[in-house]
């Protein structure tokens, strides 16, 4: 890394001296590290691992996600900027990436804790011809996709708990939530938004049990641009095999998703709806709900909420 005089940058770009130390002031507020000053010169101490548009583009060329990319240092969620946009016609795969949340959102009400230049908060724009009863099997791709891209980056097998978290030792480092603007019968937009837990050293108390990272999970840090691109790229494959409409995808799904998960079948669990009750495992039903051997029957687990227990 070179270093770079004020001066001759200054030339280069056309503004005065004061003009780029207050655009290094504002790169270093933004998280790069740039040493020295307007004496000595600038001097880059390493190359930012920034989700931004030109450098995601190029590594996503030939998806559906290659042509829009909004990206934001500090936003409120990725999903709601989406579902804004989804509303005024933004159009199908249109990319919404974020360094940091201030108001994540996750699945039930809950929120997502989305730590500055951390993890990977991303939000697609989706059209797809289906009812939004068939958005479940989206859901399940999407965490199909997500175990996809970590396992190509790191080399990490993955775990599903139904519907799509994606779990390592038994720990949540991934979340995803589906939003959608849709008719009884009709889809008419949704937002699939992912929550990757990348390169946190840590997290407050009342989540450590249950949540966990990349990097907490294999003690080295990871380029969050290549993680995003490979979850880009790998969402595309997923996406276009499900609406393709060739063979019976959405049924193929259901099924890599029973393979990829531990506790799909089997396991014993606790379901927190209807009160909450405790069964077995029996697999995902036709339509992709998990169904769940209890004392009454079987019963089909509609929202979500599943711990494994014992
Ligand atoms: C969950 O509760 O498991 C789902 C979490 C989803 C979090 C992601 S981060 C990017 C996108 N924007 C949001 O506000 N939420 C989703």
């Amino acid at each position: 890394m070179v270093v770079l005089s004020g001066t001759k940058l200054a030339a280069e770009i056309g503004a005065s001296r004061s003009a780029v130390w207050r655009f290094v002031e504002q790169l270093r507020g933004m998280g790069v590290e740039i040493a020295g000053h307007p004496a000595t010169g600038y001097q880059l101490q390493s190359v930012p691992d920034l989700l931004l548009p030109e450098v995601v583009k190029p590594l996503v060329k030939g998806t559906i996600f290659a042509e829009r990319l909004h990206h934001y240092f500090r936003i409120g969620s990725t999903n709601a900027e989406a579902m804004d946009a989804a509303a005024r016609g933004e159009p199908e795969g249109s990319v919404f990436l974020a360094e940091e949340q201030t108001a994540g959102r996750g699945r039930g009400g809950h929120s997502w804790l989305s730590e500055k230049s951390s993890g990977i908060y991303c939000s697609v724009v989706l059209r797809p011809e289906i009812s939004p009863a068939d958005t479940l099997a989206i859901s399940l791709a999407a965490g199909l996709a997500v175990r996809a891209a970590v396992r190509e980056v790191t080399s990490l097998v993955a775990d599903l708990r139904w519907p799509n978290d994606v779990l390592l030792a038994g720990k949540k480092f991934c979340g995803i939530l589906i939003e959608m603007n849709a008719e009884p019968t009709r889809v008419r937009y949704l937002v699939l938004g992912i929550g990757l837990n990348v390169n946190q050293s840590s997290f407050p108390s009342d989540l450590k049990s249950e949540a966990t990272s990349l990097r907490l999970e294999t003690g080295r840090t990871w380029s969050r641009v290549e993680l995003a691109a490979a979850l880009l790229k790998s969402l595309h494959r997923e996406y276009r095999g499900l609406v393709s409409g060739r063979g019976k995808p959405a049924a193929e799904i259901i099924r890599r998703f029973e393979e990829a998960s531990s506790s799909a079948r089997g396991r014993q669990v606790r379901v927190e709806e209807e009160g909450g009750y405790e069964g077995i495992t029996e697999g995902l039903d036709a339509s992709g709900f998990l169904r769940v051997r209890a004392g009454s029957g079987v019963r089909t687990v509609i929202s979500g909420g599943v711990r494994t227990i014992g």
